[in-house]
């Protein structure tokens, strides 16, 4: 039997995966990139791995690892004054990480995920675990098949990325 490619973080406890929606408040490319280099920071130390879909209108994030730093994570983000209306979609137990190997990926909203006008008219609050599920799905799926395992690539939109 082969080796795996990546060896998941280890984790203490249960795996715990978290999902909620904010909306960015005063957003920028300074500011995220600001949100970005302290959640690798501090996601590295605390073994958390994660995405962070991010537009002018819309932040979601998906946040997994240890449940009390999940738990402890989520408390700060709560209290971040970068964002409002945080509301939390899906929280739960699961038996492996989607994001081995992400401290936090970075990822535009793009056309397939809710338009503008749909965050607008509170899409969000009505989006189903299931839902949300599957946009991380998507963007997991897309990510393992663009960029090489194990390889540490500081990310940063693509040039031209309107927000
Ligand atoms: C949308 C958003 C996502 C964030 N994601 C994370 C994260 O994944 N991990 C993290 O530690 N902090 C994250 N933060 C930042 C926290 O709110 C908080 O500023 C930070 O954890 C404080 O870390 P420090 O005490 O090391 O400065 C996020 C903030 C925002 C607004």
């Amino acid at each position: 039997m082969s080796a795996p490619l990546s060896a998941p973080v280890p984790t203490a406890g249960p795996l715990t995966q978290l999902i909620y929606a904010s909306r960015p408040f005063g957003f920028s490319g300074d500011m995220l990139d600001d949100i970005l280099m302290a959640a690798r920071r501090n996601n590295k130390r605390d073994g958390l791995t994660g995405a962070l879909v991010c537009r002018a209108d819309l932040f979601l994030q998906w946040l997994e690892g240890p449940r009390e730093k999940v738990t402890a994570t989520f408390g700060r983000i709560l209290r971040d004054d970068r964002h409002m209306e945080v509301g939390l979609i899906w929280v739960g137990d699961a038996p492996a990480r989607l994001f081995p190997d992400w401290d936090m990926l970075d990822d535009p909203a793009r056309s397939w995920m809710w338009s503008r006008e749909a965050v607008r008219d509170g899409a969000m609050g009505r989006a189903s675990a299931a839902e949300a599920r599957a946009v991380f799905q998507r963007v997991a799926g897309e990510v393992a098949t663009q960029t090489p395992m194990n390889i540490e690539i500081p990310r940063r939109h693509p040039t031209g990325t309107k927000f």
